[in-house]
């Protein structure tokens, strides 16, 4: 057979793909009965040299020995990976995805839809719309009233709700630029909110200098009462609020801003509320804690990432706008090529509208399917039992004598120190220093991967229990592996 016979064979595909499937079920097996490392040893050089020597120089000359190298390419795919299948991953906002999603997304990558027109991805545009207005009424707006899309990931969609409430706000500023002087427009949001709003402001023209940080409260959310403080300031000086940015919740401990007293105030100074539920969104599924999400349905804008905690791999984030209308505000631009006056009807399924990206990958198959499959009430386990096992592990923190929790947490994400009594004395930056490089000797390891973070300026561990396999027994043990580092 010649290579592009190969290339394009059913028979060498299916092979190839059963070979993929027994690997990966070796692989998950494997991680989920604790074997291995959990994160490969970090050597980018050595990883970067290893992956160039796979690609071919010299094209092979027939397709004799690709189902071989196919079989070692996902071998070394595997062996290099990091391991959230591994239940000692308790490390960022990414979780052990439901391992069918990736499979559901591969019909979409082996088959290819991507979306700007309905034409091109007519069943992923279906699927798109279908979880968009579910998960718009799981969070509560009105069934028919709203609307929304995905996109690659919650930075994007940050990017793309403020994108719109600046072309709202600033009458032409798409058409001709924000020129207004420097100082004149903010965007109002709380200081652990994720930099992706930031970014978002520096990359609008609005100068991250404007972007100013509310007062925290006690358990560093967003305080209502600041809020009040800033609203009236920019009033009084005539500055304009291009949006309020409430987090639901944030990236450093998991902090949900109080939607409702945050909307009453957006709502009384006629500002624009954007909230960023790129990972506590989920908590909706929850009778018990939907409350954290309580007053979402009153925002102007919502983001949502479904590959946090809905479980599915990256990338699929949810943008969704209250009123409807404001789908076209971010991007007022024809492209004849793609939208075809003879079907205006049409131009409604066209995504590409709305959305930063042109060609876009079939994004929801993952979601859509781990939804059909199982059913939501999935993701109602997966919240409540990573919440739970969360609220217990910061039960084991505050009982122990050389741990501290530094809050308690909202959600799944638990910040604290190693802090043992002989260590009292050890000045609050070294104390910082210390927990960091814990951190590093421990990933090292291979045993656990944990993140780290600042705290007022102060190192501190941090968890994300993203995994729906680990257990308490895991963070005993990762407590344990601390200690003997500390030792
Ligand atoms: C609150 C919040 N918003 C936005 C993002 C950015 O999402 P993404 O990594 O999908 O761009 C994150 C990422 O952790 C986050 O925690």
């Amino acid at each position: 057979m010649d290579l592009k016979s190969a290339a394009y064979s059913p028979e060498l595909f299916a092979a190839c793909g059963q070979e993929l499937c027994t690997q990966l079920e070796t692989y998950l097996a494997e991680k989920h009965a604790r074997e291995g490392r959990v994160t490969p040893v970090l050597d980018p050089p050595a990883m970067i040299a290893a992956a160039r020597e796979w690609m071919q120089t010299t094209a092979p000359t027939s397709a004799e020995g690709l189902p071989q190298r196919w079989s070692a390419m996902i071998e070394t795919m595997l062996a290099n990976a990091q391991n959230l299948h591994h239940p000692r991953y308790i490390g960022h906002q990414v979780p052990a995805p439901v391992p069918i999603a990736g499979l559901c997304d591969a019909v979409g990558s082996v088959t290819n839809q991507p979306m700007a027109v309905f034409e091109m991805g007519p069943w992923a545009t279906a699927v798109e719309r279908a979880l968009v207005n579910a998960l718009g009424e799981q969070l509560g707006f009105t069934a028919g009233s709203f609307a929304g899309f995905i996109t690659h990931g919650g930075s994007l969609a940050n990017f793309t709700a403020l994108l719109t409430t600046r072309n709202v706000a600033l009458g032409d500023a798409w058409e001709d630029g924000v020129d207004v002087p420097s100082q004149q427009s903010l965007i109002l949001t709380q200081a652990d909110a994720h930099y992706s709003i930031a970014r978002a402001a520096g990359m609008l023209g609005l100068g991250t200098r404007n972007v100013v940080k509310v007062g925290l409260d006690d358990r560093r959310r967003m305080c209502p009462r600041a809020l009040r403080t800033e609203l009236e300031k920019a009033r009084d000086a005539g500055r304009k609020v291009i949006a309020v940015c409430a987090s639901c919740c944030t990236t450093p401990i998991g902090a949900f801003d109080p939607l409702p007293a945050i909307a009453d105030q957006c709502e009384e100074f006629g500002v624009w509320l954007h909230v960023d539920a790129a990972h506590g969104g989920a908590a909706c599924f929850s009778g018990q804690h939907a409350h954290l999400v309580e007053g979402i349905e009153r925002a102007d804008s919502v983001v949502w990432d479904a590959h946090k905690m809905l479980f599915v791999p990256a990338l699929c984030a949810f943008v969704f706008y209250k009123n409807p209308v404001h789908r076209f505000e971010a991007f007022r631009q024809d492209a004849p090529y793609l939208f075809d006056p003879t079907a205006p009807g049409m131009a409604e399924y066209d995504v590409g509208l709305q959305t930063v990206e042109c060609t876009k990958r079939a994004a929801g198959f993952g979601l859509w399917g781990v939804w059909s499959l199982f059913g939501s009430d999935l993701f109602r386990t997966l919240v409540e039992e990573t919440f739970a096992l969360s609220h217990q592990f910061y039960d084991e923190l505050r009982d122990s004598v050389d741990f501290i929790p530094l809050h308690e947490p909202q959600c799944n994400i638990v910040v604290f120190r190693y802090q043992p009594p002989e260590w009292s004395d050890v000045p609050l930056e070294e104390m910082g220093l210390r927990q960091l490089k814990l951190r590093r000797a421990l990933i090292e390891t291979g045993a656990f991967y944990i993140t780290a973070t600042k705290l007022d300026g102060v190192g501190a561990l941090r968890v994300t229990i993203i995994n729906p396999l680990t257990t308490i027994d895991d963070l005993r043990g990762l407590l344990d592996a601390i200690r003997g580092f500390a030792r």
